[in-house]
């Protein structure tokens, strides 16, 4: 048991970007409410998940994690979830097939619903009101009423993260992730572009290996591993009192875990090692994710390592790099130095999203060449540093949204108006998600060939 934590501990250390309920009478009610709501997710997945993360410390795999800045209780449909899945397993399809290697599948969805904030109050047009932070906590339509904090929206957020999930497992186990359906994946809008070609390309070597291995005796029906696939959920740590009350004993090994969803990360403003969210992660047993932006020191970032993996178990931590195309050369190999001096086991990861994003027009959007750019230095990075480039983490919809400019439609400045839906930060569309996964491959056959 780790010593002196309990899912409460972090009640009495500095917690930043929770809200003050005006009701907090309702707010424990409904917390008490969900303590004995089934969990969303179960030890023995995370552990699975773990077992996989382990693999890719060690390079022998490679993780996708991505999805939504922030899901949404407006953005909630079959749909929607279906499209996001299956860009999904055509990105995981394009990686696996570079890499030679098992791509594990993170998304970020069922439960990644709050949003840390840089400022706590919005103004428009002169007028101040708190500012929007998740569907799980306040509502984004710009008056006073709604963007008071309500207790009720957690449960909101569980009904809705149940729901969701319930069709990823459909998805992912009955049938629709087959490798034989990997023609099926393709998006409507995607196929008739570059993307759409390069991908068509890949899926003809597939569908052939696929009918050589049914030819001697190797079939979806034989073999799970062809049938199905495994996909897990994450999200950020960030509204403890809703984390806290997901927080179960596993029976079988006796361990304290999160069961809101199968990884957490701490995020690049509550990664304060004496602070709440840092004490919340560090005595549950799932996967944890933290993200590491310009201002983390080297030895920040060792102590952050100490509570949080004290064991040096692998699988345990995964370091998701956001710096931005223009710091990442900077800031990223004296962290890698630091903890490869002291022999620390963790999964890099690249998240070339959130020290990327400007204002144009009005809009807050990230230009598709510097998210390139920054994947690109981080792989380079690591090769110079003789380290492992383990993932990439990344914001993405399967919708056609116009949200990042750039890519192969050349998405500008005065586009974005025309399908800007996200609730927070910009998302890759389909085709700009597709495009970077191409681009991954290729640095991972790189990689494979030096
Ligand atoms: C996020 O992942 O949406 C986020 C807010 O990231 P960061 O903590 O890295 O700013
Ligand atoms: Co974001």
């Amino acid at each position: 048991m780790t010593e002196n934590w309990t899912p409460r501990s972090w009640r009495s250390k500095p917690a930043s970007q929770i809200p003050n309920y005006p009701d907090s009478q309702k707010a424990l009610a409904v917390e008490a409410q969900l303590h004995r709501y089934p969990p969303l997710v179960f030890p023995d997945e995370a552990r699975e998940l773990k077992q996989k993360l382990a693999d890719v410390a060690e390079g022998k795999a490679f993780l996708l994690q991505g999805g939504d800045c922030a899901e949404s209780f407006a953005e909630h449909d079959a749909g929607t979830i279906h499209d996001f899945f299956c860009l999904f397993l055509q990105m995981a399809v394009v990686l696996t097939f570079a890499a030679t290697k098992p791509v594990v599948k993170v998304g970020r969805i069922a439960g990644q619903f709050a949003k840390p904030r840089s400022s706590g109050m919005e103004v428009q047009d002169g007028v101040e009101l708190l500012s929007y932070r998740g569907d799980i906590i306040n509502g984004i339509e710009f008056n006073e009423v709604s963007r008071i904090p309500d207790p009720e929206r957690m449960a909101m957020v569980y009904r809705q993260s149940a729901a969701t999930l319930n069709l990823l497992r459909a998805f992912a186990q009955g049938g629709y992730a087959n490798l034989e359906n990997v023609h099926k994946w393709m998006l409507g809008f995607i196929r008739n572009n570059p993307q759409g070609e390069h991908y068509e390309t890949l899926v003809r070597r597939i569908s052939e290996t696929i009918e050589f291995m049914r030819a001697i005796g190797v079939t979806a029906e034989s073999y799970s591993a062809l049938r199905e696939t495994s996909f897990f959920t994450s999200h950020e740590a960030l509204l403890l009192g809703y984390e806290e009350a997901m927080t179960r004993i596993d029976s079988i090994t006796g361990s304290w875990y999160a069961t809101s969803g199968h990884m957490l990360w701490i995020g690049d403003r509550t990664r304060q090692s004496d602070h709440a969210h840092v004490e919340y992660c560090r005595g549950i047993k799932n996967p944890i994710g933290l993200k590491c932006g310009p201002s983390l020191k080297p030895d920040e970032l060792l102590k952050l390592i100490d509570i949080l993996n004290p064991k040096n178990e692998l699988g345990r931590l995964t370091l998701i790099a956001r710096f931005g195309f223009d710091k990442v050369e900077e800031y990223l190999p004296p962290l890698i130095r630091a903890v490869e001096y002291e022999g620390r086991k963790v999964i890099w990861s690249c998240d070339p999203m959130h020290g990327n994003t400007i204002t144009e027009n009005t809009y807050k959007t990230r230009p598709f060449n510097r998210i390139l750019s920054e994947v690109e230095s981080f792989f380079n990075i690591h090769q110079t540093e003789g380290t492992h480039p383990g993932g990439i983490h990344i914001e993405m919809t399967g919708k056609n949204v116009t949200e990042c400019t750039g890519g192969a439609h050349a998405i500008s400045a005065e586009d974005l108006s025309d399908r800007y839906y996200t609730h927070c930060d910009p998302r890759l569309n389909a085709d700009q998600a597709l495009e970077l996964a191409f681009l991954v491959s290729a640095l991972l056959k790189r990689d494979r060939a030096s």
